[in-house]
Protein backbone atom coordinates (compact mmCIF):
# COMPACT_ATOMS: atom_id res chain seq x y z
CA UNK A 1 0.00 0.00 0.00
CA UNK A 2 1.01 3.56 -0.17
CA UNK A 3 0.39 6.44 1.59
CA UNK A 4 -0.73 9.29 -0.87
CA UNK A 5 -1.97 12.84 0.65
CA UNK A 6 -5.12 14.65 -1.46
CA UNK A 7 -5.64 18.39 -0.73
CA UNK A 8 -9.57 18.66 -1.01
CA UNK A 9 -12.13 21.38 -2.88
CA UNK A 10 -14.73 23.42 -1.24
CA UNK A 11 -16.80 20.76 0.07
CA UNK A 12 -13.90 18.20 1.92
CA UNK A 13 -16.40 15.53 2.51
CA UNK A 14 -17.99 15.17 -0.53
CA UNK A 15 -13.95 14.98 -2.20
CA UNK A 16 -12.91 12.21 0.86
CA UNK A 17 -16.66 10.74 -0.63
CA UNK A 18 -15.26 10.81 -4.14
CA UNK A 19 -11.89 9.38 -3.40
CA UNK A 20 -13.42 6.48 -1.11
CA UNK A 21 -15.74 5.84 -4.34
CA UNK A 22 -13.06 5.46 -6.99
CA UNK A 23 -10.61 3.35 -5.09
CA UNK A 24 -12.60 0.44 -3.44
CA UNK A 25 -9.25 -0.38 -0.96
CA UNK A 26 -9.28 3.55 0.16
CA UNK A 27 -8.43 3.44 3.68
CA UNK A 28 -8.34 7.26 5.11
CA UNK A 29 -5.69 7.61 7.89
CA UNK A 30 -6.06 11.09 8.74
CA UNK A 31 -7.45 14.48 8.53
CA UNK A 32 -5.09 17.68 8.35
CA UNK A 33 -5.87 21.52 9.65
CA UNK A 34 -6.68 22.74 5.66
CA UNK A 35 -8.76 20.38 3.95
CA UNK A 36 -5.54 17.18 3.25
CA UNK A 37 -6.26 13.92 3.66
CA UNK A 38 -3.74 11.26 3.97
CA UNK A 39 -5.03 7.75 2.48
CA UNK A 40 -3.79 4.38 1.44
CA UNK A 41 -4.60 2.58 -1.82
CA UNK A 42 -2.41 -0.07 -3.48
CA UNK A 43 -3.28 1.96 -6.48
CA UNK A 44 -0.71 4.05 -8.30
CA UNK A 45 -2.37 7.70 -8.97
CA UNK A 46 -1.20 9.50 -11.38
CA UNK A 47 -2.56 13.19 -13.03
CA UNK A 48 -4.58 10.60 -15.58
CA UNK A 49 -6.16 9.90 -12.27
CA UNK A 50 -6.90 13.08 -10.70
CA UNK A 51 -8.36 14.84 -13.99
CA UNK A 52 -11.49 11.96 -13.29
CA UNK A 53 -11.39 13.56 -10.00
CA UNK A 54 -13.65 16.69 -9.44
CA UNK A 55 -13.16 17.41 -5.93
CA UNK A 56 -9.47 16.76 -5.68
CA UNK A 57 -7.10 20.05 -6.37
CA UNK A 58 -3.44 18.13 -5.57
CA UNK A 59 -2.24 14.27 -4.89
CA UNK A 60 1.14 13.78 -3.22
CA UNK A 61 2.90 10.60 -2.47
CA UNK A 62 4.66 9.82 0.78
CA UNK A 63 8.19 9.85 -0.36
CA UNK A 64 9.50 8.68 3.27
CA UNK A 65 9.34 5.49 5.22
CA UNK A 66 8.81 4.95 8.86
CA UNK A 67 12.22 6.10 9.67
CA UNK A 68 11.84 9.45 11.75
CA UNK A 69 12.20 13.15 9.59
CA UNK A 70 11.69 16.53 10.91
CA UNK A 71 11.85 19.84 9.29
CA UNK A 72 15.47 20.60 9.59
CA UNK A 73 15.71 17.42 6.92
CA UNK A 74 13.37 18.71 4.05
CA UNK A 75 16.38 20.52 2.12
CA UNK A 76 17.70 17.03 1.96
CA UNK A 77 14.77 15.36 0.98
CA UNK A 78 14.32 18.00 -1.64
CA UNK A 79 18.12 17.62 -2.99
CA UNK A 80 17.02 13.64 -3.24
CA UNK A 81 13.60 14.55 -4.96
CA UNK A 82 15.69 16.90 -7.54
CA UNK A 83 18.25 14.05 -8.51
CA UNK A 84 16.62 13.83 -12.15
CA UNK A 85 16.59 17.42 -12.85
CA UNK A 86 19.20 18.39 -15.14
CA UNK A 87 20.31 22.50 -15.14
CA UNK A 88 18.15 24.48 -13.01
CA UNK A 89 15.21 23.28 -10.84
CA UNK A 90 12.13 24.83 -9.67
CA UNK A 91 11.02 23.63 -6.80
CA UNK A 92 7.58 24.65 -4.38
CA UNK A 93 6.63 24.16 -0.70
CA UNK A 94 2.96 23.03 0.47
CA UNK A 95 3.06 23.26 4.21
CA UNK A 96 -0.27 23.16 6.07
CA UNK A 97 -0.14 23.54 9.89
CA UNK A 98 3.73 25.19 9.82
CA UNK A 99 3.77 28.55 10.31
CA UNK A 100 4.39 31.31 7.48
CA UNK A 101 7.83 32.37 9.04
CA UNK A 102 8.78 28.94 9.83
CA UNK A 103 8.13 27.94 5.52
CA UNK A 104 9.86 31.34 4.66
CA UNK A 105 12.84 29.73 6.45
CA UNK A 106 12.44 26.26 4.61
CA UNK A 107 12.02 27.60 1.46
CA UNK A 108 15.81 29.62 2.32
CA UNK A 109 17.77 27.12 3.62
CA UNK A 110 15.94 24.88 0.69
CA UNK A 111 17.81 26.87 -1.70
CA UNK A 112 20.34 27.57 0.15
CA UNK A 113 20.84 23.72 0.53
CA UNK A 114 20.46 23.06 -3.05
CA UNK A 115 23.25 25.70 -4.01
CA UNK A 116 25.90 23.89 -1.87
CA UNK A 117 25.29 20.55 -3.54
CA UNK A 118 25.39 22.59 -6.85
CA UNK A 119 21.99 22.48 -7.99
CA UNK A 120 20.78 25.75 -9.23
CA UNK A 121 17.52 26.54 -8.20
CA UNK A 122 14.40 28.59 -8.46
CA UNK A 123 11.00 28.53 -5.98
CA UNK A 124 7.71 29.49 -6.88
CA UNK A 125 5.17 29.78 -4.15
CA UNK A 126 5.58 31.47 -0.81
CA UNK A 127 4.50 32.03 2.84
CA UNK A 128 1.80 34.14 1.97
CA UNK A 129 0.52 32.23 -1.20
CA UNK A 130 1.19 28.45 -2.27
CA UNK A 131 2.01 27.40 -5.82
CA UNK A 132 -1.35 27.47 -7.57
CA UNK A 133 -2.47 24.07 -8.90
CA UNK A 134 -1.86 25.53 -13.16
CA UNK A 135 1.80 26.70 -12.13
CA UNK A 136 2.72 23.38 -11.09
CA UNK A 137 1.88 22.31 -14.15
CA UNK A 138 3.07 25.36 -16.32
CA UNK A 139 6.65 25.56 -14.65
CA UNK A 140 7.19 21.73 -15.04
CA UNK A 141 7.21 21.31 -11.41
CA UNK A 142 5.30 18.12 -12.25
CA UNK A 143 7.91 17.02 -14.19
CA UNK A 144 10.61 15.14 -13.06
CA UNK A 145 13.56 16.31 -15.17
CA UNK A 146 12.64 19.81 -14.50
CA UNK A 147 11.49 20.04 -10.73
CA UNK A 148 9.67 19.34 -7.99
CA UNK A 149 7.16 19.84 -5.03
CA UNK A 150 7.30 18.41 -1.57
CA UNK A 151 3.93 18.41 0.37
CA UNK A 152 4.26 19.07 4.36
CA UNK A 153 1.85 18.25 6.53
CA UNK A 154 2.50 18.72 10.44
CA UNK A 155 0.27 18.85 13.59
CA UNK A 156 1.14 18.06 16.88
CA UNK A 157 1.39 14.41 16.26
CA UNK A 158 2.03 13.71 12.81
CA UNK A 159 4.74 15.15 10.15
CA UNK A 160 4.04 13.40 6.74
CA UNK A 161 5.96 14.39 3.82
CA UNK A 162 5.66 13.66 0.40
CA UNK A 163 5.81 14.70 -3.55
CA UNK A 164 3.03 15.84 -5.35
CA UNK A 165 2.28 13.81 -8.53
CA UNK A 166 -0.94 15.67 -9.77
CA UNK A 167 -2.44 19.15 -10.06
CA UNK A 168 -6.19 20.07 -11.49
CA UNK A 169 -5.79 21.69 -14.55
CA UNK A 170 -7.57 24.84 -13.83
CA UNK A 171 -7.61 25.42 -17.69
CA UNK A 172 -9.11 22.20 -18.56
CA UNK A 173 -11.93 22.88 -16.58
CA UNK A 174 -11.96 26.53 -17.94
CA UNK A 175 -12.38 25.28 -21.58
CA UNK A 176 -14.81 23.14 -21.00
CA UNK A 177 -17.05 25.13 -18.92
CA UNK A 178 -16.57 28.80 -20.61
CA UNK A 179 -15.84 27.55 -24.43
CA UNK A 180 -17.88 25.38 -25.19
CA UNK A 181 -20.74 26.59 -28.02
CA UNK A 182 -24.07 26.41 -25.94
CA UNK A 183 -24.64 27.71 -22.39
CA UNK A 184 -27.90 28.23 -20.94
CA UNK A 185 -27.45 29.80 -17.83
CA UNK A 186 -30.99 30.05 -17.23
CA UNK A 187 -31.37 26.20 -16.13
CA UNK A 188 -28.12 26.30 -13.91
CA UNK A 189 -25.09 25.94 -14.60
CA UNK A 190 -23.99 22.41 -13.42
CA UNK A 191 -20.04 23.19 -12.93
CA UNK A 192 -18.01 20.22 -14.62
CA UNK A 193 -16.03 18.91 -11.51
CA UNK A 194 -19.88 18.32 -9.65
CA UNK A 195 -20.72 16.29 -12.56
CA UNK A 196 -17.52 14.18 -12.52
CA UNK A 197 -18.40 13.72 -8.60
CA UNK A 198 -22.00 12.64 -9.56
CA UNK A 199 -20.38 10.20 -12.63
CA UNK A 200 -18.18 8.86 -10.11
CA UNK A 201 -20.86 7.92 -7.49
CA UNK A 202 -23.02 6.35 -10.52
CA UNK A 203 -19.80 4.16 -11.45
CA UNK A 204 -19.65 3.22 -7.59
CA UNK A 205 -23.47 2.56 -7.34
CA UNK A 206 -23.22 0.25 -10.44
CA UNK A 207 -21.53 -3.19 -10.02
CA UNK A 208 -19.78 -2.83 -13.44
CA UNK A 209 -18.76 0.94 -12.52
CA UNK A 210 -15.92 0.22 -10.21
CA UNK A 211 -14.05 -1.59 -12.70
CA UNK A 212 -11.24 0.56 -14.10
CA UNK A 213 -11.46 2.33 -17.20
CA UNK A 214 -10.30 -0.25 -19.55
CA UNK A 215 -12.53 -3.30 -17.75
CA UNK A 216 -15.75 -1.12 -17.63
CA UNK A 217 -15.63 -0.33 -21.67
CA UNK A 218 -19.19 -0.21 -22.89
CA UNK A 219 -20.28 1.14 -19.34
CA UNK A 220 -23.11 3.44 -19.96
CA UNK A 221 -24.81 6.31 -18.24
CA UNK A 222 -28.06 7.78 -18.69
CA UNK A 223 -28.93 11.70 -17.84
CA UNK A 224 -32.86 12.48 -18.77
CA UNK A 225 -32.36 15.81 -18.00
CA UNK A 226 -29.34 16.81 -19.44
CA UNK A 227 -30.44 20.48 -19.92
CA UNK A 228 -26.92 21.72 -22.55
CA UNK A 229 -25.19 18.05 -21.47
CA UNK A 230 -22.58 18.90 -18.62
CA UNK A 231 -23.45 15.38 -17.60
CA UNK A 232 -23.07 13.61 -20.65
CA UNK A 233 -19.49 15.86 -22.14
CA UNK A 234 -17.73 14.97 -18.54
CA UNK A 235 -19.25 10.93 -19.05
CA UNK A 236 -17.67 10.97 -22.68
CA UNK A 237 -14.28 12.71 -21.44
CA UNK A 238 -14.16 9.66 -18.66
CA UNK A 239 -14.45 7.43 -21.81
CA UNK A 240 -18.31 6.49 -20.84
CA UNK A 241 -21.20 5.97 -23.87
CA UNK A 242 -23.93 8.19 -22.99
CA UNK A 243 -27.50 8.41 -23.34
CA UNK A 244 -29.31 11.82 -23.13
CA UNK A 245 -32.74 13.14 -23.36
CA UNK A 246 -34.58 16.01 -22.29
CA UNK A 247 -38.42 17.19 -22.69
CA UNK A 248 -37.23 20.79 -24.13
CA UNK A 249 -36.15 20.57 -28.36
CA UNK A 250 -33.84 23.68 -27.26
CA UNK A 251 -32.23 21.32 -24.80
CA UNK A 252 -31.69 18.72 -27.13
CA UNK A 253 -29.94 20.79 -29.85
CA UNK A 254 -27.97 22.40 -26.96
CA UNK A 255 -26.01 18.73 -25.86
CA UNK A 256 -25.67 17.57 -29.64
CA UNK A 257 -23.52 20.83 -30.43
CA UNK A 258 -21.61 20.52 -26.61
CA UNK A 259 -21.48 16.90 -27.88
CA UNK A 260 -20.02 17.57 -30.99
CA UNK A 261 -17.22 19.85 -29.60
CA UNK A 262 -16.09 17.73 -26.90
CA UNK A 263 -15.69 15.02 -29.53
CA UNK A 264 -13.84 17.25 -31.63
CA UNK A 265 -11.48 19.07 -29.27
CA UNK A 266 -10.76 16.23 -26.41
CA UNK A 267 -10.66 13.79 -29.60
CA UNK A 268 -13.22 11.49 -28.39
CA UNK A 269 -14.18 9.19 -31.39
CA UNK A 270 -17.33 7.73 -32.62
CA UNK A 271 -15.95 4.07 -32.43
CA UNK A 272 -14.89 4.74 -28.44
CA UNK A 273 -17.87 6.56 -27.17
CA UNK A 274 -21.12 6.33 -28.24
CA UNK A 275 -23.69 9.41 -27.83
CA UNK A 276 -27.38 9.39 -28.47
CA UNK A 277 -29.53 12.50 -27.67
CA UNK A 278 -33.14 12.78 -28.08
CA UNK A 279 -36.28 14.87 -26.70
CA UNK A 280 -38.42 12.76 -23.96
CA UNK A 281 -40.50 13.55 -21.09
CA UNK A 282 -38.35 11.85 -18.08
CA UNK A 283 -41.94 10.97 -16.43
CA UNK A 284 -42.38 8.73 -19.88
CA UNK A 285 -41.91 5.14 -20.60
CA UNK A 286 -38.31 4.43 -21.51
CA UNK A 287 -37.58 2.75 -24.52
CA UNK A 288 -34.00 1.69 -25.00
CA UNK A 289 -32.79 -0.94 -26.84
CA UNK A 290 -30.34 -1.72 -23.74
CA UNK A 291 -30.40 -0.67 -19.97
CA UNK A 292 -27.69 2.04 -19.20
CA UNK A 293 -25.45 1.10 -16.27
CA UNK A 294 -26.74 4.08 -14.54
CA UNK A 295 -28.99 6.94 -14.38
CA UNK A 296 -26.66 10.43 -13.51
CA UNK A 297 -28.69 13.58 -13.59
CA UNK A 298 -29.41 16.99 -12.64
CA UNK A 299 -33.38 17.38 -11.59
CA UNK A 300 -35.33 20.14 -12.21
CA UNK A 301 -34.00 23.44 -10.63
CA UNK A 302 -37.37 24.95 -10.19
CA UNK A 303 -37.15 28.81 -12.29
CA UNK A 304 -34.37 30.83 -12.03
CA UNK A 305 -33.72 32.90 -9.09
CA UNK A 306 -32.14 36.66 -8.94
CA UNK A 307 -32.91 36.59 -4.82
CA UNK A 308 -33.99 34.50 -1.96
CA UNK A 309 -37.78 32.69 -2.71
CA UNK A 310 -40.21 33.96 -0.65
CA UNK A 311 -41.22 31.08 1.64
CA UNK A 312 -44.83 30.33 0.09
CA UNK A 313 -43.01 30.56 -3.43
CA UNK A 314 -40.21 27.69 -2.12
CA UNK A 315 -43.22 26.07 -0.77
CA UNK A 316 -45.01 25.70 -4.21
CA UNK A 317 -41.30 25.04 -6.23
CA UNK A 318 -40.94 22.51 -4.03
CA UNK A 319 -44.21 20.89 -4.28
CA UNK A 320 -43.78 20.59 -7.98
CA UNK A 321 -40.73 19.41 -7.98
CA UNK A 322 -41.82 16.15 -5.42
CA UNK A 323 -44.05 15.70 -8.22
CA UNK A 324 -41.69 15.37 -11.02
CA UNK A 325 -39.55 13.31 -9.08
CA UNK A 326 -42.18 11.32 -7.91
CA UNK A 327 -43.42 10.75 -10.67
CA UNK A 328 -39.74 9.94 -12.67
CA UNK A 329 -38.15 7.28 -10.45
CA UNK A 330 -41.82 5.93 -10.77
CA UNK A 331 -40.75 5.73 -14.40
CA UNK A 332 -37.47 4.37 -13.60
CA UNK A 333 -38.21 1.55 -11.71
CA UNK A 334 -40.72 0.24 -14.05
CA UNK A 335 -38.85 0.42 -17.46
CA UNK A 336 -35.87 0.52 -16.32
CA UNK A 337 -35.97 -2.09 -13.48
CA UNK A 338 -32.91 -2.64 -11.66
CA UNK A 339 -30.66 0.70 -12.91
CA UNK A 340 -29.38 2.46 -10.23
CA UNK A 341 -30.25 6.34 -9.95
CA UNK A 342 -27.78 9.17 -8.74
CA UNK A 343 -29.30 12.49 -8.97
CA UNK A 344 -29.63 16.22 -7.56
CA UNK A 345 -32.52 17.40 -5.84
CA UNK A 346 -33.10 20.96 -5.66
CA UNK A 347 -33.02 23.16 -2.24
CA UNK A 348 -34.30 26.41 -1.69
CA UNK A 349 -32.66 28.98 0.72
CA UNK A 350 -35.79 31.21 1.34
CA UNK A 351 -35.53 34.10 2.70
CA UNK A 352 -36.56 32.47 6.73
CA UNK A 353 -35.56 28.68 5.99
CA UNK A 354 -34.27 25.95 4.06
CA UNK A 355 -36.88 23.96 2.32
CA UNK A 356 -36.16 20.62 0.53
CA UNK A 357 -38.07 18.10 -1.25
CA UNK A 358 -39.24 14.99 1.24
CA UNK A 359 -41.86 13.14 0.01
CA UNK A 360 -39.49 11.85 -2.57
CA UNK A 361 -37.97 9.30 0.04
CA UNK A 362 -41.30 7.57 1.24
CA UNK A 363 -41.72 7.24 -2.93
CA UNK A 364 -37.95 5.77 -3.26
CA UNK A 365 -38.74 3.46 -0.65
CA UNK A 366 -41.66 2.16 -1.78
CA UNK A 367 -40.59 2.00 -5.55
CA UNK A 368 -37.19 -0.94 -4.41
CA UNK A 369 -35.03 1.83 -4.14
CA UNK A 370 -32.45 1.98 -1.33
CA UNK A 371 -30.60 5.41 -0.34
CA UNK A 372 -27.03 4.63 -0.16
CA UNK A 373 -23.83 6.99 0.19
CA UNK A 374 -20.38 6.21 -0.23
CA UNK A 375 -18.30 5.94 2.48
CA UNK A 376 -16.65 8.60 4.47
CA UNK A 377 -19.88 11.02 3.04
CA UNK A 378 -21.44 12.18 6.28
CA UNK A 379 -25.22 12.90 5.50
CA UNK A 380 -25.40 16.37 5.42
CA UNK A 381 -28.20 16.96 7.31
CA UNK A 382 -28.92 14.42 9.95
CA UNK A 383 -31.54 10.95 9.01
CA UNK A 384 -31.45 12.09 5.82
CA UNK A 385 -29.14 9.86 3.74
CA UNK A 386 -27.74 12.84 1.14
CA UNK A 387 -25.16 15.40 0.88
CA UNK A 388 -25.70 18.80 0.06
CA UNK A 389 -23.76 20.83 -2.13
CA UNK A 390 -24.12 24.77 -2.62
CA UNK A 391 -21.72 28.19 -3.18
CA UNK A 392 -22.41 30.43 -0.44
CA UNK A 393 -23.82 32.97 -3.05
CA UNK A 394 -26.56 30.71 -4.36
CA UNK A 395 -30.47 30.67 -3.70
CA UNK A 396 -30.93 27.08 -4.82
CA UNK A 397 -28.56 24.20 -3.96
CA UNK A 398 -28.54 20.83 -4.35
CA UNK A 399 -29.14 17.88 -2.46
CA UNK A 400 -27.19 14.12 -3.83
CA UNK A 401 -28.87 11.50 -3.44
CA UNK A 402 -28.03 7.93 -4.72
CA UNK A 403 -30.60 5.54 -4.70
CA UNK A 404 -29.92 1.42 -5.85
CA UNK A 405 -32.42 -0.66 -6.34
CA UNK A 406 -33.27 -3.39 -4.10
CA UNK A 407 -32.40 -6.70 -5.16
C1 LIG B 1 -31.44 21.87 -14.06
S1 LIG B 1 -31.67 21.51 -15.72
C2 LIG B 1 -30.40 20.37 -16.07
C3 LIG B 1 -29.17 21.08 -16.52
C4 LIG B 1 -28.11 20.16 -17.00
N1 LIG B 1 -27.52 19.36 -15.95
C5 LIG B 1 -27.02 20.88 -17.78
O1 LIG B 1 -25.87 20.49 -17.72
O2 LIG B 1 -27.32 21.83 -18.48
C6 LIG B 1 -33.11 20.54 -15.76
C7 LIG B 1 -33.55 20.15 -17.14
O3 LIG B 1 -34.70 19.31 -16.98
C8 LIG B 1 -35.52 19.51 -18.11
N2 LIG B 1 -36.86 18.98 -17.74
C9 LIG B 1 -37.79 19.52 -16.93
N3 LIG B 1 -38.85 18.71 -16.85
C10 LIG B 1 -38.58 17.62 -17.61
C11 LIG B 1 -39.27 16.41 -17.89
N4 LIG B 1 -40.48 16.17 -17.41
N5 LIG B 1 -38.67 15.52 -18.70
C12 LIG B 1 -37.45 15.74 -19.20
N6 LIG B 1 -36.75 16.86 -18.98
C13 LIG B 1 -37.30 17.79 -18.17
C14 LIG B 1 -35.44 20.98 -18.40
O4 LIG B 1 -35.75 21.24 -19.77
C15 LIG B 1 -33.97 21.27 -18.07
O5 LIG B 1 -33.18 21.23 -19.22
Amino acid sequence: MHSYAAQLGNNPSLSVAELAAVLPDFQKEHLFPGSVVTFKTATELDQAFLNRLGGTIVIAKNIIGDFSVDLEDLPALLAAELKTVKGKATFSLRCFGISPNKVRDLYKTSKQGLKKKGVASRYVGSEREMAKPIQLHDEGILDPKKGCELVILHDKNHLWIGRTVAAQNVKAYTLRDMEKPVRDTKVGLLPPKLAQILLNFGAFLSPRGSKTRSESQNFTVLDPFCGTGVIPMEAMIAGWNVLASDNAQKAVNGTEKNIEWVRKIFKVLKKDVSADVWKQDATKPFELKEKPDVIVTEGTLGPPLTNRATVKDAETYCRQAEELTAAFLKNCAATLPGVPVVMTLPVWYAQKKMIHLTKVWKVAEELGFRPALPPHADPSIPERFSIMYRRNDQFVGREIILLKPKK
